[in-house]
């Protein structure tokens, strides 16, 4: 039989010192105001959830430009960041640990979101589906490719985002380089045809991924506080083709990260809600040799797989995703063995209070 055990043991990750080992992955949950202002129960919902070791906010855009689904939060207004304000309160007020998400989508993206504007990505690829508007879903377009001078002021986004998610009271940040958004386009040349600075080469394509991060980590004081999504082997959204190279290209940016000694790399194994199975040549263990910092693995993990996992040393915590969404109280259930609620995904995105907050615990 598994030993659980280590779950529930302590773990840091630079300088954030989790209770245990079980982190709560971001989820968008697309219940906030046109402005990207989280609602008043977002505070409950993450205090609920405050019983993980870490836990990481759905994902936030850093600027009206980044938006790519209807409803999302963000992170560049004082009023955003007022409303933040009282969720890390909340969450602190639990003894719990949260870092921001930060999150701009690229390609992912319709021009409804952006007053008939194109999405703005690395080249004029079109993602293949479909975009999450307010008038519900809708073709992907063609997005417009980024002028050389304007990647720089995206940089300037993030470090102004990543200034207030500390004025929010977050515990840190995580940088979205996951799921073929903005900097995942820059990373792969399935996304990134660029002639200039930031295409062509591995070291172009990471140039603009890697200015991010030193903006990110500089606001932050270091990389102590701030961790990295990566999911090198995803095709979620768009069905983004993977890079030519997965291999050299994520090793040569694992390499590249380590100098910034950021707390954490958050890896998505395999393909996002689907499959832990990477394709053939994408090696997971031999990724993990290039990360600094703590390692947090995902996708698809059960307490059982968990435990192995941490037992057998390849993971230093676990995420979990869709089973935190029913069950407030994960960390306890998996504890106590207590069996699991599942959430029907009609609650998983949009709507109120009701399918997000008010999910009860095993102990009612
Ligand atoms: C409803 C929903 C929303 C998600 N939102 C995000 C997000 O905001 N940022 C992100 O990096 N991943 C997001 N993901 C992916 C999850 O963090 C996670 O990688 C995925 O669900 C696999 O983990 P699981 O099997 O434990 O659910 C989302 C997944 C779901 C189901």
């Amino acid at each position: 039989m598994t030993d659980h055990a280590i779950l529930f043991t302590p773990v840091s990750a630079g300088a954030l010192s989790l209770r245990n080992r079980i982190v709560m992955a971001p989820l968008t949950r697309s219940r906030s105001s046109e402005q990207g202002v989280p609602p008043d129960f977002a505070a409950d919902y993450y205090a609920q959830r405050a019983g993980a070791g870490l836990i990481v906010s759905e994902a936030t855009n850093i600027s009206a430009q980044a938006r790519g689904y209807a409803m999302t939060p963000g992170i560049w207004s004082e009023t955003q960041v007022g409303a933040w304000r009282r969720v890390t309160d909340a969450v602190h007020g639990k003894g719990g640990l949260m870092v921001l998400q930060l999150w701009h989508t690229g390609r992912i993206s319709h021009p409804d979101l952006h007053d008939g504007a194109l999405p703005v990505a690395p080249s004029a690829i079109r993602p293949v589906g479909q975009a999450f508007t307010l008038g519900g879903l809708k073709d992907h377009v063609t997005p417009r490719a980024l002028e050389t001078d304007e990647v720089a002021a995206i940089v300037e986004d993030y470090r102004h985002a990543a200034r207030c998610a500390r004025d929010a009271g977050f515990d840190g940040v995580e940088v979205h380089s996951a799921n073929n958004y903005l900097l995942e386009q820059f990373i792969r040349d399935s996304t990134n045809a660029r002639t200039d600075r930031y295409g062509g080469s591995v070291e172009n394509r990471l140039r603009f991924p890697l200015d991010v991060v030193r903006a990110v980590t500089d606001v932050w004081g270091g990389g102590d506080r701030v961790g990295i999504r990566i999911s090198p082997a995803t095709t979620m959204p768009g069905e983004t083709p993977l890079d030519s190279d997965t291999m050299g290209t994520y090793t040569a940016y694992l390499d590249a990260l380590a100098p910034f000694g950021l707390a954490y790399v958050h890896a998505i194994e395999g393909i996002t809600q689907q499959t832990r199975d990477a394709p053939a040549g994408v090696d997971f263990v031999a990724l993990r040799r290039h990360v600094t910092g703590a390692y947090i693995g995902n996708n698809t993990y059960t307490a059982d797989l968990a435990a192995d996992a941490l037992n057998e040393g390849k993971v230093d915590a676990v995420s979990f995703g869709r089973p935190f969404i029913a069950n407030p109280d994960l960390v306890e259930r998996l504890r106590t063995g207590a069996p699991l609620a599942d959430a029907p995904k009609q609650y998983w995105y949009g709507g109120g209070a009701n399918g997000y907050s008010d999910w009860p615990t095993v102990s009612g």
